[in-house]
């Protein structure tokens, strides 16, 4: 049985914006869904729609298989995490706990037994008695989830919760939450527009942009098989290197031609990939993850591995691995989606500095023993059966 239902979902704001566009997907019972996506592209819409708090344009929704469209938000089972914990600042922990439940003219022994189940579920006991002005960041936020888990709905909605609290906070307090919605198996819609929260938190993550629907998946199949450039540049950190080049087909293979290199790929790899053969003689874009590329000094022989040369740019030691940044004589695979992303994610002058000069940009994820070193010309290799290939005109992955 389906949580909740959305149904061609639209939001057209009055002055024309389209907030979310033709959104459709189920929730299962006890699934922690997230919504990811750049700023704007309508995560909070989508999120205040579910909530009753933002009129639907056209579309269905259903909660436990009622339609709820017109239902107001205190009668919908739902109960909603702001990025804001909105707490009541004259008022204990036990007070801020209680309160939901006061307005439901709950009996106040049945409130005590709820208020004393989440504080201990969110470990609040130490701190029943204190106002939200003596709380670490931390202690608020868990506050706010408390005031959601005490009326025990249907569906929990959170915007942002975390994105108040400092990195470290943050890394904790995802796994928390993660904890404690597996314990209380409650269906969680979940907004947030860092990938790793996304890709950690859910069960299955929906990938917005621009109002529309990229692609809902498990987090390792979008990892692994996103749909198109846009989720595979916004889903991993660091990004997937994407660059252009063009693809000629020959009786034993292919060869994928870019700046003055060629990369290799036998009939098996082109063999994952049918539809890559339509492409013949055509420009396409393919991507690398960073984790697919090998030191040349220090890897195996493996047949899948195709050797390239790059220039070394910048190491960033980080002790378990080296981010190797490297140019490389090739046109980066720059469309404007990716441009929204390094946006996004603080890459765009690295990415400008690639555009136009036939010097593109990338990154390889190399072991900790690795030698290289920064101005040196190095090789690496490639692991063929790894890589992704796109419609450089319509972003689409070329797959089946
Ligand atoms: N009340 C409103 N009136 C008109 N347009 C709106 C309104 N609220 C949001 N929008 C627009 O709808 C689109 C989606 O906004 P939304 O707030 O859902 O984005 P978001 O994904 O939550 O972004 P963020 O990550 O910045 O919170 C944006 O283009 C925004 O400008
Ligand atoms: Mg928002």
């Amino acid at each position: 049985m389906a949580t909740v239902e959305l149904e061609h979902i639209s939001k057209i704001y009055p002055n024309g914006t389209a907030g979310v566009t033709d959104l459709s997907f189920s929730m299962q019972e006890g699934e922690f869904l997230v919504l990811v996506g750049p700023s704007g592209c309508g995560k909070t819409t989508a999120l205040r729609m579910v909530a009753g708090l933002e009129e639907i344009t056209s579309g269905s929704l259903r909660i436990n298989n009622k339609e709820v469209n017109n239902v107001a938000p205190k009668d919908r089972d739902i109960a909603m995490v702001f990025q804001s914990y909105a707490l009541y600042p004259h008022m204990k922990v036990r007070d801020n706990l209680a309160f939901p439940l006061k307005l439901q003219k709950m009996p106040k022994e049945e409130i005590e037994k709820k208020v004393a189940r989440a504080a201990s579920i969110l470990g609040l006991e130490e701190i029943l008695d204190r106002k939200p002005s003596q709380l670490s960041g931390g202690q608020r936020q868990r506050v706010a989830m408390g005031r959601a888990i005490v009326r025990e709905p249907a569906v929990f909605l959170m915007d942002e919760p975390l994105s108040n609290l400092d990195a470290k906070l943050r890394v904790q307090m995802r796994s928390e939450i993660s904890k404690i919605q597996r314990q209380l198996g409650v269906a969680t819609l979940y907004v947030t527009h860092d990938q790793v929260e996304a890709m950690t938190m859910g069960d299955r993550v929906a990938v917005l942009k621009n109002s529309f629907l990229q692609q809902i998946d498990s987090p390792q199949r979008l990892y692994d098989h996103p749909n198109n450039l846009f989720v595979a540049a916004f889903i991993g950190s660091p990004s997937m290197n994407l660059f252009e080049g063009e693809i000629e087909f020959n009786s034993t293979g292919a060869n994928l031609n870019f700046g003055n290199q060629t990369i290799y790929l036998d009939n098996k790899v082109t063999s994952l990939h049918p539809s890559l053969r339509s492409f013949n003689q055509r420009r396409i874009v393919f991507g690398i993850r960073p984790e697919d590329l090998y030191d040349a000094s220090l890897a195996n022989q493996n047949p899948n591995f195709q050797s390239i040369k790059a220039k070394v740019s910048l190491i960033e030691a980080l002790g378990s691995e080296k981010l190797i940044h490297f140019t490389i004589n090739a046109n980066a695979g720059i469309t404007d989606d990716i441009k929204q992303i390094a946006e996004e994610k603080g890459a765009m002058d690295s990415l400008l500095g690639s555009q136009g000069n036939s010097q593109a940009e990338g990154v390889a994820r190399f072991p900790p023993r690795s030698a290289v070193k920064r101005d040196e010309l190095i090789e690496i290799l490639v692991d063929t059966t790894n890589m992704h290939f796109f419609d450089i005109d319509t972003g689409f992955s070329i797959w089946e």
